[in-house]
């Protein structure tokens, strides 16, 4: 079985996609909604509608995709209303993302879903690296604990968190005794590896428009990265804290390392953005297949049971 939950919230499986990559429309997440994935991420919404950063902002390449998007989104209004009509659908959650430009949207935006009937989990998104002049709030502890504390005061809903990459293990202590301190349902780890520089040498010019081409990477670029975060804040937050694992998924042995290192369940980015919903099949059968083999039945026989040498 491939099945998972965070807090009270059952997934039939781990496998979700990642804020960001087809989630822009109804018909979009209705797609993956439809498919073998546990449920559904939307992307990242803001207080109004926005278009987002000029073109071209995201190029595919052979490692995985450098991207700028900066939040092009139809705003909360429209992800909250699909939340509403959509939470349980086939029997799955449908994952609610925010991502205000300033701690004052993301109150406001909360409030909404506070007042809102959707039953499912938020997501909190403190680590886009794309919007000019706004740094990574995840990057900066103080003022993560400054919107924690804001949001917990009025904030009775799951809640769960959307943060950047962390390097150093200073950084995994002082985010970890920050959100210790929280009622947080979740983590998920990492976001996309901010503001990197893809050259192309023949055109000995940058590959997308937005920033001078500096933008965020994801693929395989970005998966030792994503599991150090994984095990590294496993190893450091209350248990009651759940981690989805994000970055460099492209196959069922990728699932299996996240697991391994502590993952509840994961989300996949680039590589669904290449693939569509059929992804969602194929790494489940090739999850199941590792699993038969090593004799694993679920995934708690062998989550977070990395072993060091
Ligand atoms: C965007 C990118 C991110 O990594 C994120 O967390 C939110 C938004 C974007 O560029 O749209």
């Amino acid at each position: 079985s491939l099945a998972s939950h965070i807090g009270d919230y059952q997934f039939d499986n781990l496998l979700l996609n990642a804020a960001g990559v087809r989630c822009s429309t109804t018909d979009e997440l209705n797609k993956t909604l439809d498919s073998m994935a546990g449920g559904c991420v939307t992307k990242s919404a803001t207080p109004e509608e926005r278009a987002g950063n000029e073109s071209p902002r995201m190029k595919p390449l052979p490692l995985g995709s450098i991207n700028s998007m900066g939040l092009p989104n139809h705003g909360i209004d429209y992800y909250l209303k699909f939340a509403e009509e959509n939470q349980g659908k086939n029997g799955k959650q449908v994952i609610l993302s925010i991502a205000g430009l300033s701690i004052d949207q993301n109150i406001e935006m909360l409030k909404k879903v506070q007042e809102s009937s959707f039953s499912g989990l938020t997501e909190l998104n403190l680590s886009c690296p794309n919007v000019k002049g706004k740094s990574q709030v995840g990057y900066d502890f103080d003022a993560v604990r400054d919107v924690l504390t804001s949001t917990f005061k009025f904030f009775k809903k799951p809640l769960g968190l959307k943060l950047p990459p962390y390097f150093d293990f200073n950084q995994f202590n002082g985010i970890a005794e920050v959100l210790n301190d929280f009622p947080i349902t979740y983590i998920n780890v990492i976001n996309s590896i901010g503001n990197g520089l893809v050259v192309d040498p023949e055109t000995e010019s940058v590959v997308i428009k937005p920033k001078g081409g500096f933008g965020g990477l994801g693929g395989d670029y970005v998966k030792p990265t994503a599991l150090a975060n994984v095990r590294a804040l496993r190893q450091r937050l209350n248990p009651e804290i759940s981690i989805i694992g994000t970055g460099g998924i492209k196959s069922g042995m990728d699932v299996f390392e996240h697991v391994l290192c502590g993952a509840n369940l994961v989300q996949i980015g680039t590589a669904f953005g290449y693939e569509g919903t059929p992804i969602f099949e194929r790494i489940s059968k090739e999850l199941k297949e590792i699993m038969d083999k090593k004799g694993y039945k679920t995934l708690d026989d062998f989550r977070g049971k990395l072993k060091t040498i």
